[in-house]
């Protein structure tokens, strides 16, 4: 079972922070507005909750025990993550209308969605309009600046664009279940080349990365059928047709369901990163960068915690 540790409070903390850094009661007081008793109250509890003495008293002077020292460490960081949430939060709160005009590759759509329902929540009466579509359609976008963001691979160089990395992308093969290399462990790469590849079409993102994956490698794939989704290359493979190379972000269902399975190859996931991309000296309006920001310092996170998959 989780331990839940030590039942501090934020508050109790603050007032930590405070006499640690003035190494004063006194002024810890005065800063925060309390009484002194107070604040020796509140540390005192801490102490309770943690089980050791954070502070030496010696005559009039007061010291930070070795644990002190280590609940200063934490506290100051804890400090100034809450700050940055708060300068966040009211970022956020500033921004009360607008209409956030984005376009993201069908394979970045999965996350996508859901991450624009979370901050859709965040700021009411924002209107979004989103296109899905692919690499080389959203590279069209961005030369004629028809969208304000965009979320893809990483985009070519010279096209004067300003390209922000905030997410891996592993792309991995993938088969039906009752496929011969199912359960086969560390299988070559070699072996890939008498199979039957369903794969996307040209122009999009993870096709490029896949087909330059095994130039590389000097391997030559079989392309059985082409497909312009994800979903559709999905069904294809679980039907029999063929192996496909998909981002891992587009499985989920599948594999707790196991109508698909990943497949154990060498050299496997070709890892590749998402971006948040923009025209370079494009103003962006306090929608889309509000919109920024939240991806590049959440959508990470966001997409680990159980339930967004
Ligand atoms: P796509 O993905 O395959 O849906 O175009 C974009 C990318 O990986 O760059």
């Amino acid at each position: 079972m989780y331990n839940y540790g030590m039942h501090l409070t934020l508050h109790q903390l603050k007032v930590f922070e405070s006499v640690a850094r003035l190494l004063s009661y006194t002024r810890a007081a005065e800063e925060l507005f309390l009484s002194q008793p107070a604040v020796s109250m509140q540390i005192k509890q801490l102490e309770d909750n943690i089980g050791l003495p954070l502070f030496d008293r010696l005559g009039k002077k007061i010291y930070l025990t070795e644990a002190g020292r280590e609940m200063f460490r934490y506290s100051r960081t804890i400090a100034q993550q809450l700050s940055e949430a708060e300068t966040v939060i009211e970022e956020l709160k500033g921004i009360k209308r607008g209409k956030l005009v984005i376009s993201v590759a069908s394979t970045a759509n999965y996350f996508s969605t859901r991450l624009l329902a979370i901050f859709n929540k965040r700021i009411e009466g924002v209107t979004v309009s989103l296109d899905v579509t692919n690499r080389e359609n959203l590279l069209h976008q961005l030369t004629s600046n028809d969208t304000d963001l965009v979320i893809m691979g990483r985009p070519p160089e010279g096209l004067d664009l300003e390209a922000e990395p905030f997410m891996d992308n592993p792309l991995v093969v993938i088969a039906a279940p009752g496929h011969p290399f199912a359960k086969r462990k560390r299988i070559p790469l070699t072996d890939l080349q008498d199979e039957t590849f369903v794969v996307r079409e040209t122009g999009s993102g993870t096709r490029m990365a896949s087909e330059r994956f095994f130039n590389e490698k000097g391997i030559n794939l079989n392309t059985g059928m082409v497909m312009t989704s994800n979903e559709a290359i999905q069904q294809a493979v679980q039907a029999g047709l063929g192996l496909g190379i998909v981002s891992l972000h587009t499985l989920d269902l599948e594999l707790k369901t196991n109508s698909l399975v990943v497949l154990d190859v060498e050299s496997f996931p070709i890892m590749r990163q998402w971006y948040i991309v923009h025209r370079k000296g494009k103003r962006l309006s306090p929608v889309a960068q509000a919109f920024k920001t939240f991806i590049l310092k959440e959508a990470a996170s966001l997409w680990q915690m159980p339930g967004m998959k």
